[in-house]
């Protein structure tokens, strides 16, 4: 027992120097180590002040995509057109969260989150960007949103740009093809900081921005629906050099917000800005060094395409080997900018795991992931016909919950530690036509989803990740892109048609875990086991 004290006391104060040191200098983004951290986890339960939370986003769940002065947004046009969602549906209404947030409001604190993710749409703060003016009625949305969240005790959460931008911004510089759209951008997160950031003290910058520049630019399944034609079926586009065109204009928007929010308001308002990267665990599908090769340059060509630029100022290595000069060239200035404006966290969107198979070193037929511009890698589900784990209700998701211990320690290495959130993690059900409401309700296998990720999320930490939240996607049953309403991913079961709101078994087991986590955090608090400040 003497010796356990003294352990805690030693840990305690490794703990204030890990603290305090990063805190002293300011700016530099390389955070305490994974090997000192591991160190300062030994509880059974999340960290106190852990956020666990809901998440959603504006196109997928406001509707009234016309009301009060809104202007149209890319996914408000490509919507609209014939033969882009699979089951002809859009967005107009999608489940009316623009009318119905205080009903929502009232879920979530039913369900005792302290925390929920959703973001802003940016038509409804900007109807033309830069080129006309705030629509004050899009202010008062997100202010009303705000302050009923807050009053019941929930923090937003609050992500700038979730796949919807101005069409205004299309049509007139085809948006993130242009560096004009980091003007844009910049000008829209600070009336956004401005505006909320009083109240708002986690911002993201951009979600996924790169399922955002795939789906747009390579294969051109989303808007503005650019690719050649060895990836998809588009009118125009170039596969081979847009994707890294708007991930460069992606990745220095990010830097112009960061640079806002620190030089303008952070230390006013005291708030936290990081971005939120679409990450995927990609198992090797043999020992051959090869494949593993494949599975790093696979992560390299997914997330690390984002994260090692705005953290390191540079571009993943096997990237620029690959590629070379196909790659936008980061200037001295843009190093500077990004080496200065960094990253507070990392956000974490997980939901599934591959197969890699090495297509560099070995000959392999054609398929997902095996092109030039994706990094020879090609992913599948299943080796041997066997699944990695049991398919969920969209094609590209398996169960496989081991992923998420993975991923988090893989970034977690990678990013020298760097506060993480998981500000989505959920499991898609197929929309079947001949269920039943109550078969929806009881979901049995979402439950089991959600407690063997959540578990696995534990094992990361109790390895030394600075994992400081959890947002479950989604709250409701939503509109998930071109899949239109043929999937379910809510804890809360939507009828499409009445836009009825029912729990399912999946929202009591939630509600459930959070009861007892705050249980356990009470307990560790008494039982002095908890260092957290
Ligand atoms: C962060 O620290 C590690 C270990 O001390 C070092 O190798 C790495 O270069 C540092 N990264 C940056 C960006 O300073
Ligand atoms: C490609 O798109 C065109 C125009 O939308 C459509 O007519 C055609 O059927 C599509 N082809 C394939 C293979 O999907
Ligand atoms: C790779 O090696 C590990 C450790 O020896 C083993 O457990 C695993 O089954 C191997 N994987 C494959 C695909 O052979
Ligand atoms: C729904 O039921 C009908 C009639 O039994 C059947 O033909 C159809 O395949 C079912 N649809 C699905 C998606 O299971």
């Amino acid at each position: 027992m003497g010796v356990v004290k003294l352990l805690y006391k030693a840990m305690f104060v490794l703990k204030i120097i890990l603290v305090v040191w990063p805190a002293l200098n300011s700016g530099d983004i390389n955070h305490t180590t994974p090997k000192e951290k591991s160190w300062t986890h030994s509880s059974s339960s999340f960290p106190s002040n852990f956020l666990f939370g809901t998440a959603s986003s504006a196109y997928q769940f406001e509707g009234a995509y016309l009301a009060d002065g809104k202007g149209l947004s890319n996914w408000d046009v490509f919507s609209h057109k014939p033969g882009n969602i699979l089951d002809g549906s859009n967005g107009d209404v999608a489940v009316d969260h623009y009318s119905r947030y205080l009903e929502d409001i009232n879920i979530m604190k039913s369900l005792g989150v302290n925390s929920h993710r959703f973001s802003i749409s940016w038509t409804r703060i900007l109807p033309k960007g830069r080129f006309g003016g705030v629509n004050q009625a899009g202010i008062n949305f997100y202010n009303n949103l705000i302050d009923a969240l807050l009053l019941k005790g929930i923090q937003p959460f609050v992500t700038l740009y979730h796949n919807d931008i101005p069409q205004e911004l299309e049509d007139r510089y085809s948006s993130w093809l242009s560096p004009e759209s980091q003007d844009d951008f910049e000008y829209f997160a600070d009336i956004c900081f401005k505006s909320f950031g009083d109240r708002v003290k986690h911002w993201v910058t951009i979600n996924e921005p790169n399922t955002d520049v795939r789906n747009g630019y390579l294969t051109g399944q989303f808007p503005p629906h650019r690719c050649s034609s060895h990836f998809g079926n588009c009118s125009e586009g170039d596969s081979q050099k847009e994707p890294f065109i708007a991930a460069y204009n992606m990745i220095l928007a990010h830097a112009a917000a960061v640079h806002i929010y620190r030089t303008k308001y952070q230390k006013e308002q005291g708030g936290r800005i990081g971005i939120v990267l679409n990450t995927m665990w990609f198992e090797p599908v043999s020992n051959s060094t090869a494949d593993k090769l494949a599975a790093e340059r696979a992560q390299s060509f997914n997330s690390n395409w984002f994260l090692d630029p705005i953290i390191y100022g540079k571009y993943p290595a096997e990237m620029e080997e690959i590629l070379g000069s196909t790659l936008p060239k980061f200037t001295s200035n843009d190093i500077e900018k990004l080496k200065k404006t960094g990253l507070d966290f990392i956000g974490i969107n997980h939901y599934t795991s591959f197969y890699v198979q090495d297509c560099m070193y070995s000959p392999c037929k054609s398929g997902p992931g095996s092109s030039k511009e994706e990094g020879f890698c090609p992913t599948s589900s299943k080796r041997n016909g066997v699944p990695i784990g049991e398919p969920a209700g969209v094609v590209w998701q398996s169960v496989y919950p081991q992923g998420m211990e993975k991923i988090v320690m893989y970034i977690m290495e990678r990013y020298n530690n760097i506060p993480m959130f998981i500000t989505e993690n959920g499991y898609s059900e197929f929309n079947n036509p001949n269920f039943t409401t109550e078969q929806f309700l009881n979901d049995v296998k979402r439950v089991k989803y959600m407690a063997d990720y959540l578990d696995a999320l534990l094992r990361a930490i109790r390895k030394g990740a600075d994992v400081r939240g959890y947002f479950a996607w989604s709250l409701l049953d939503n509109f998930e892109w071109t899949d239109g309403y043929t999937t379910r991913f809510g804890i809360y079961h939507v009828d499409f048609a009445t836009l009825k709101r029912s729990r399912k078994l999946s929202a009591t087991w939630y509600k459930q875990f959070l009861a007892e986590q705050n249980v356990k955090a009470l307990m560790s608090k008494h039982n002095g086991e908890h260092l957290q400040f």
